[in-house]
């Protein structure tokens, strides 16, 4: 067989990160889309790639994205998408139901699924999206990551925001429910209090911590209630922190954006409404017990919301401004440049960017450097910084809330399966990942 999977390929010299953080240098070998050894001075291959200098790490898993794809293409597409994450080192992605058609049903997901299958450069997993109606299609469509409930900042038919309509799906079925958590009913209510004012700045009163923590607290409820997996998604303020390292049980994990723990309100006099998402990005106190939770793991591993919208959409004028920004070609850089400064390890890094999601999905044999895992890597450059340009952007949008930062550990080349996606700049668009596998609570 002469697929690129098939093929051998030597990563040589490169400096593997190792479980307790320090750097190894090592010979790696790739073998049928897998890792087949890791040791120093391996047997040369007539496929090598000299990783002098750079450092090995398992290939991000980013666990909430918005591609677009089908139905807002002006936005981004699943081609555009996983260039971007290509270039990011994100070589696997969880996708949410928001597009159009919704991702409601089996042959919604059949349609993403085919979708990917010939347009994704790295791996792939959707959501299915709960609406008040679809209740047997959450538990049976197949194969998906889990059912994703927007509680609030709900698209159309996906709404459910209210206890009665959402604890039928707490309570049928077991697999993982994730919660965008913000209380519907409040934020109609500020809204119409903040009604005429075009600051974006507003965005994080009418959209306040209040409204989070209130649906945050009803998914624990109700999560508790019927011991049913749940996975909070993008926490973004400090109550819900403190709440969750009180209260949260060995079945619920959470998770943070890079927005929410290095950007703050400050940013919408910087940026305006490219610093407008839900849930809206908070203060410098919530950017602080954020960080906290997630060194002492309150917080289980990183997402980046990646939801594109183009500028001209984000020109329009709070409010009639679309919420969201782009991330995965940011999201690593930004995690090793705070490792780099000090705030944590690289063990860290990769474990939240990699290990944690992979575990809380049961996704298997991704997110580690050992034998037999996936051969979806990333070799970095710790030494180089380079700043976020927008010239650079690859997803469609053209833009980063980032732009402007210097960074560090933007990677050389991402490999998925064993095949080389990016290196050094270019992308091989022909690579194209696979379907990712979720093993059944
Ligand atoms: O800011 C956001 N934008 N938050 C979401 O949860 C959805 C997303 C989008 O799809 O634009």
């Amino acid at each position: 067989m002469s697929t690129a999977n098939s093929e051998e390929r030597l990563i040589r010299r490169a400096r593997v990160l190792q479980p307790d953080g320090s750097f190894q240098e090592n010979d790696v070998l790739l073998r049928q889309g897998k890792i087949a050894a890791i040791a120093p001075n391996l047997e040369p291959s007539a496929n090598e790639i000299d990783a002098t200098g750079l450092s090995l790490l398992p290939g991000v898993i980013d666990p909430q994205v918005h591609f677009r794809e089908p139905g807002l293409e002006h936005k981004e597409d699943l081609f555009t998408a996983t260039c971007a994450c290509a270039r990011g080192g994100v070589t696997s992605f969880l996708e949410m139901p928001n597009t159009k058609p919704l991702t409601t049903t089996q042959a919604a997901l059949d349609d993403k699924l085919q979708r990917a299958a010939s347009k994704c450069l790295v791996n792939y997993g959707f959501f299915i999206g709960a609406t008040p109606e679809n209740l047997p299609d959450l538990n049976t469509a197949n194969p998906t990551c889990g059912i994703k409930i927007f509680m609030g900042s709900a698209h159309g038919a996906l709404l459910v925001s209210r206890e009665a309509e959402l604890e039928p799906i707490f309570a049928s079925g077991r697999r993982l429910i994730a919660v965008h958590a913000e209380d519907q009913a409040r934020i109609n209510e500020r809204r119409r209090q903040f009604q005429g004012q075009t600051d974006p700045a507003i965005h994080s009163q009418i959209q306040d911590d209040q409204a989070a923590l209130n649906a945050t607290q009803l998914a624990m409820k109700l999560s508790k209630k019927y011991q049913r997996r749940l996975h909070i998604l993008h926490l973004s303020t400090a109550i819900e922190a403190e709440y969750l390292r009180q209260e949260k049980p060995p079945w619920v994990t959470a998770e943070v954006t890079p927005q929410h723990l290095l950007l703050n309100t400050s940013a919408y006099a910087e940026i305006g409404t490219l610093a407008q998402m839900n849930p809206p990005l908070r203060s410098p106190h919530d950017n602080a017990v954020l960080w906290q939770a997630l060194l002492d793991g309150v917080i289980d591993f990183i997402a980046t919301d990646h939801a594109p919208h183009t500028l001209t959409e984000k020109a329009k004028g709070y409010p009639q401004t679309p919420s969201g920004m782009p991330g995965v070609e940011t999201l690593l850089p930004l995690m090793l440049t705070q490792a780099q400064q000090g705030r944590c390890s690289y063990a860290q890094v990769a474990h939240w960017l990699a290990a944690a999601p992979a575990a809380a999905y049961g996704i298997a044999n991704k997110g580690k450097l050992l034998p037999d895992y996936d051969a979806d890597l990333v070799l970095v450059d710790l030494e180089r910084e380079q700043p976020v340009r927008r010239e650079d952007v690859v997803s469609k949008c053209g833009w980063s809330p980032f732009e402007g930062w210097q960074l560090t550990g933007w990677p050389q080349y991402t490999l998925v399966g064993g095949q080389v996606a990016y290196e050094r700049g270019q992308l091989h668009t022909e690579v194209r990942g696979q379907a990712l596998q979720f093993a059944a609570p």
